[in-house]
């Protein structure tokens, strides 16, 4: 069970690299909001503690949002018709808004206007798995 789920993620990260790839910079907040990868990760530290199935959450969150014309958060807009990108079927398994909207609301708070909703959705998955590599095991 384990090995299958870490297989899934092992997937749906090298699917999302090849998404990915193009843009994504080390170091691209360095000097327009340094420290924002320690603010992610720390958030995501406490929203783990709490909730340690959204590991796995976010990294499929950030996948899904990937399907309509790239990475760029489409999935977190809301819609007043009910025909927004999350309310799609495949919307109904689909977790960790909530996690996103609170580590914005929070880096928002540090660097207004500057880091965006598909950037911080990036850190998110990206952290995700690294937490899963780093402490093993449920
Ligand atoms: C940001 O800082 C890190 C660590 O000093 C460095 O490795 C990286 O190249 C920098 N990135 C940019 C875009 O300045
Ligand atoms: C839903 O609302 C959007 C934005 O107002 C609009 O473009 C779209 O045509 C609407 N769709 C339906 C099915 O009403
Ligand atoms: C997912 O879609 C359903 C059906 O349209 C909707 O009722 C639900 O609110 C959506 N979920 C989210 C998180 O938006």
């Amino acid at each position: 069970m384990a090995s299958a789920t870490f297989l899934i993620l092992v997937a749906a990260a090298s699917l999302l690299a090849s998404f990915a790839q193009a843009d994504l910079q080390y170091g691209y907040y360095n000097t327009t909001c340094p420290g924002v990868e320690e603010l992610v990760r720390t958030e995501l530290e406490a929203i783990f503690a709490d909730d340690n199935t959204l590991r796995a959450g976010l990294l499929r969150l950030h996948f899904h949002d990937c399907f309509v014309r790239g990475c760029d958060a489409s999935l977190m807009l809301n819609s007043h018709n009910g025909t927004a990108e999350k309310h799609a079927d495949p919307n109904l398994t689909v977790r960790g808004y909530e996690a996103i909207e609170a580590i914005k609301k929070v880096v928002e708070k540090a660097c207004p206007l500057v880091v965006s909703c598909a950037d911080i959705m990036a850190m998110a998955a990206r952290d995700a798995i690294n937490f899963v590599r780093t402490s093993c095991c449920y």
